[in-house]
């Protein structure tokens, strides 16, 4: 049986596009249920298209952060997800929402974690000089951009790289990573022994 996965996103969702893709094939272990995010972006235009229930929760729209991430956490709980992901979702969770799917929350950052965390990743790997940069997965806590490691890719840096260049570089690798990952997580279970996730040890 397939896990049930909610996928957050705030962006062009080329990592949802990916996700989409592999659940299409029989056997890949995970099937997308919902997608919700905070602002109109083209990952939910990308769902709508796959046929996949969309929802927007804006953090303008609740009286205060504790309200808003009540509301994402009812919304998300609504499709009754076993794993939630964060593909480019640009807001951090508050406790509620990690109180409910701590644990099996994931998100994929664009720098080899813990360098270079929050959301200009690239941006200062590329400042800072780094030869070697990537992409990190990782279950999420309370902090920012710092819960176990699930995986992690790492991608070259070129002497001539802008932050764009260096940014798509790093999403094609990411992209493999997450689709990997979440399928071996779904197929074969994980646990978490301190800061190391054991994969197929469900
Ligand atoms: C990813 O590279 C992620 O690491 C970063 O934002 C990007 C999202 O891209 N936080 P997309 O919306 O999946 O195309």
């Amino acid at each position: 049986m397939s896990a049930r996965v909610v996928v957050l996103v705030s962006g062009g969702g080329s990592n949802l596009e990916a996700l989409i893709d592999a659940a299409r094939v029989e056997g890949y272990g995970a099937r997308i249920v919902a997608v919700g995010a905070d602002r109109d972006c083209g990952g939910l235009e990308l769902a709508a298209a796959a046929g996949i229930p969309t929802f927007v929760t804006r953090v303008g729209d609740a009286a205060d952060r504790a309200e808003w991430d009540r509301s994402l956490t009812a919304r998300v709980a609504a499709f009754n997800p076993d794993l939630v992901i964060s593909a480019g979702f640009l807001k951090l969770v508050g406790a509620e929402f990690l109180a409910e799917f701590g644990g099996r929350f994931l998100n994929t950052h664009n720098t080899l974690l813990p360098a270079f965390p929050g959301i200009h990743g690239p941006r200062d790997a590329l400042e800072y000089g780094v030869k070697l940069t990537g992409a990190t997965l990782f279950i999420v806590d309370a902090g920012i951009d710092t819960g176990v490691i699930v995986a992690q890719v790492a991608v070259p840096v070129a002497d001539d790289d802008t932050v764009e260049t260096l940014t798509e570089r790093i999403k094609v690798a990411e992209r493999a990573q997450l689709v990997d990952h979440l399928g071996r997580l779904c197929r074969d279970g994980w646990r978490i022994e301190g800061r190391r996730v054991v994969l197929g040890a469900g």
